[in-house]
């Protein structure tokens, strides 16, 4: 029998995750021998889970879900630049007994794109929502080079500090600083809205064919979803992303990258 390793996934909720599913598909195809469980743990837990955990001679890695993806980017350890002008990070993987910060979500969403022949390019793109999601993947967005992108949020201030932040990379707009003949071609969702209250979103022109994407998954269709169904049928959510970002995960832990299309087959048949 192969090595075993002990992986998961932290996060608060955590019992919808699919992520274990994802990785033990993942582990069953390479043949590689892993635990890879969820575990919900308090705010004030956090930094004492992370060493505990990783006190474990099996330990390999942990991915970091929602709501402790910029605790994560703070944890010592060694981290790519990225990560600092993110302030999130989603995947740890222990060598040597030192930790190793990782943010595959960026790679995910931008891979999803790519394999769906969706395109970011000088677009105009409008992003609904300013909190951890959003940050997570703005780094990848900006290095596509999109013309313009605006930012909408219920607290616009949240939009101005992200403004600032990439001030020497991009310019990041508020939506009532734009030209109101302006039209969007990419719409994406990073919003925690769980209902069909799309109020923030009134009076906003879209290009014919724009593409709506909603970085939340979910089995069923998630209410983002449904509202771009009377504006476009160029409409997707974030189970993609999920999966290549598991996938991204996988690569920095086992340094093979898995075979994707069956998990999202899977996925998908499970919607049905
Ligand atoms: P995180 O920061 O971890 O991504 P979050 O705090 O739930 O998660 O916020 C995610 C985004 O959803 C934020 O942009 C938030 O808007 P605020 O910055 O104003 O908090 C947005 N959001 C959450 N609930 C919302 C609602 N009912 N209406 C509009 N936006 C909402």
């Amino acid at each position: 029998m192969s090595k075993f390793h002990k992986l998961g996934v932290v996060g608060s909720p955590i019992e919808h995750s699919l992520s274990p599913f994802i990785h033990s598909r993942f582990a069953r195809n390479e043949k590689i021998n892993l635990e890879y469980l969820p575990y919900k743990i308090e705010s004030d837990e956090f930094v004492i889970f992370i060493r505990d955990f990783f006190k474990d001679k099996d330990s390999k890695g942990l991915n970091i879900t929602l709501p402790y993806k910029q605790n994560a980017s703070l944890l010592e350890g060694e981290k790519p630049l990225e990560i600092n002008f993110i302030n999130s990070a989603n995947t740890i993987h222990k060598i040597n007994n030192k930790l190793y910060i990782h943010s595959t979500d960026g790679m995910g969403f931008i891979e999803d794109f790519n394999k769906k022949k969706l395109i970011l390019s000088n677009k105009n793109i409008l992003i609904y929502g300013a909190g951890g999601a959003v940050e997570s993947i703005l780094f990848q967005i900006i290095n596509e080079k999109p013309k313009s992108i605006t930012i909408i949020n219920r607290t616009p201030s949240k939009v101005t500090k992200i403004s600032k932040n990439y001030k020497k990379l991009f310019k990041i707009s508020k939506i009532n600083d734009i030209d109101e003949n302006t039209k969007f071609d990419v719409i994406l969702n990073g919003t925690s809205v769980t209902n069909n209250d799309m109020g923030y979103m009134q009076n906003i022109s879209f290009n014919k064919g724009a593409v709506f994407y909603d970085l939340n998954y979910s089995l069923d269709e998630t209410p983002f979803c449904k509202w771009a169904k009377s504006f476009s049928d160029n409409i997707h959510d974030g189970i993609g992303m999920l999966v290549y970002q598991a996938a991204y995960s996988f690569e920095i832990w086992f340094n093979v990258m898995p075979e994707t299309k069956l998990i999202l087959n899977e996925i998908n048949e499970m919607k049905k």
